[in-house]
């Protein structure tokens, strides 16, 4: 296995620059959404300085007073390098993109352009909880085809739902969440390609979700759902925003399979106004120039979950965290603590600490709560402290 630097010696590394008193200032969602009081380990917002070559092309462009529309494809020729060297997948066509706001209103155009009102759109939870909201929000009719135990795809009770999804009238889509959150499941090539024959073979159109492709630990493999054989009818949406924590500069990338070329062509010309150029340069500037900085947060995101395994051992021991390979979030079954479906509301009143609760994540969830990695070392034990407070 190649070794990872922690970044330029005698540099502490992204996740060990910030201290409590600074992110406090941030007015973000992850610090202005609970009271000083909460130590916030919820929402997929990182700890993190902004990568050097990111602040870099931002504020020359704001210096140069670069801030009309977005134009031109440097973002896709950019991905396009970054899959390339980075997953080993050279079929990222630049010609077959598009730019979209983020990856949720992506997905959301993505799935208008293959499903109608009315359509099922299938999906694996526990799931980032949007995946619900956006698709009922657009009329569309969820159905659950939950992860198996050991939060895997289960490729039979998948097969279940395309069956009964291709059964309606309508035309289903099958919403994949590629490293899969919250669990931080890393799908392999052998189970997308099997997705990717079932989708085939009930007409079910895949919208896979990779916006935490970049988070993948290191020594592990991610397979980009449209480098699979029999992938081609496919769509995926990528961005830079949660490898450099750039969700506040908007702007992603939708990609087709050759053979969804003409679906995506046929996304209408307003979408591409959603973007916002400082986003389009940041993102870009992450891809080509920022992947140093990623390595370095890939390998603190690595030691703070092996932190977490010995912090929730001598802590916490009843509760599990299952063992992710991707994303910075940490997946935790606290059932056995007994504090009912909702395990992050206690921590909250009682511990004065913020994770996301389980339940919204669909099946699977109740009695679960997520917890973001993608902080100090030292923030992370007062997290697990508080948690383990909040039971005595
Ligand atoms: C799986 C997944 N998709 C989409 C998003 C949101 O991305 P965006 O802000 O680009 O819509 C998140 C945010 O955490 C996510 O985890």
């Amino acid at each position: 296995m190649t070794s990872i630097p922690h970044g330029t010696p005698g540099e502490p590394g992204p996740l060990r620059t910030l201290g409590l008193e600074r992110l406090r200032r941030r007015t973000s969602m992850k610090w202005r959404t609970y009271p000083d009081d909460v130590l916030p380990l919820w929402v997929a917002e990182m700890d993190v300085p902004l990568a050097e070559p990111v602040v870099r092309a931002v504020t020359d462009a704001l210096a140069l007073g670069d801030t009309g529309y977005p134009a031109g494809t440097a973002y896709a020729e950019a991905l396009a390098v970054f899959a390339a060297e980075r997953w080993n997948w050279d079929g990222l066509a630049v010609e077959r993109t598009a730019i979209v706001p983020d990856v949720m209103l992506g997905v959301v155009e993505m799935l208008k352009l293959v499903t109608g009102p009315g359509d099922p759109v299938v999906v694996n939870p526990p799931v980032y909880p949007p995946f619900f909201q956006f698709a009922e929000r657009m009329d569309r009719r969820v159905v659950q085809a939950p992860l198996d135990a050991g939060l895997r795809i289960d490729l039979a009770g998948l097969e279940e739902a395309f069956q009964e999804a291709a059964t309606g009238p309508g035309r289903a889509a099958y919403l994949l969440c590629s490293p899969h959150n919250p669990t931080g499941t890393v799908h392999t090539a052998a189970e997308l390609t099997a997705v990717a024959s079932l989708a085939e073979r009930y007409g079910v159109r895949v919208v896979a979700d990779e916006i935490h492709a970049p988070l993948v630990a290191p020594g592990v493999t991610f397979v980009p759902y449209l480098a699979v054989p029999g992938a081609a009818r496919g769509l995926s949406l990528l961005s830079a925003s949660k490898g450099w924590n750039l969700a506040g500069l908007k702007a992603a990338l939708a990609v087709a399979g050759p053979e969804a070329a003409a679906d995506l062509a046929r996304l209408p010309e307003e979408v591409s106004h959603g973007p916002s150029h400082l986003g389009v340069i940041a993102h870009t500037a992450a891809l080509r120039d920022g992947t140093a900085w990623l390595d370095a947060l890939l390998a603190q995101l690595r030691d703070n979950r092996r932190l977490l395994t010995g912090l929730l051992a001598e802590h916490l021991p009843a509760i599990r965290a299952y063992p992710a390979e991707a994303t910075c979030l940490a997946w935790l079954d606290c059932r056995a603590l007994g504090l009912g479906d909702d395990p992050a509301q206690v921590f909250l009143d009682r511990g004065r600490v913020a994770l996301s609760p389980g339940p919204p994540f669909g099946a699977g969830g109740a009695g679960h709560a997520r917890l973001n990695l993608a902080t100090s070392p030292a923030i992370l034990t007062e997290g697990v402290r508080r948690m383990a407070a909040s039971l005595r």
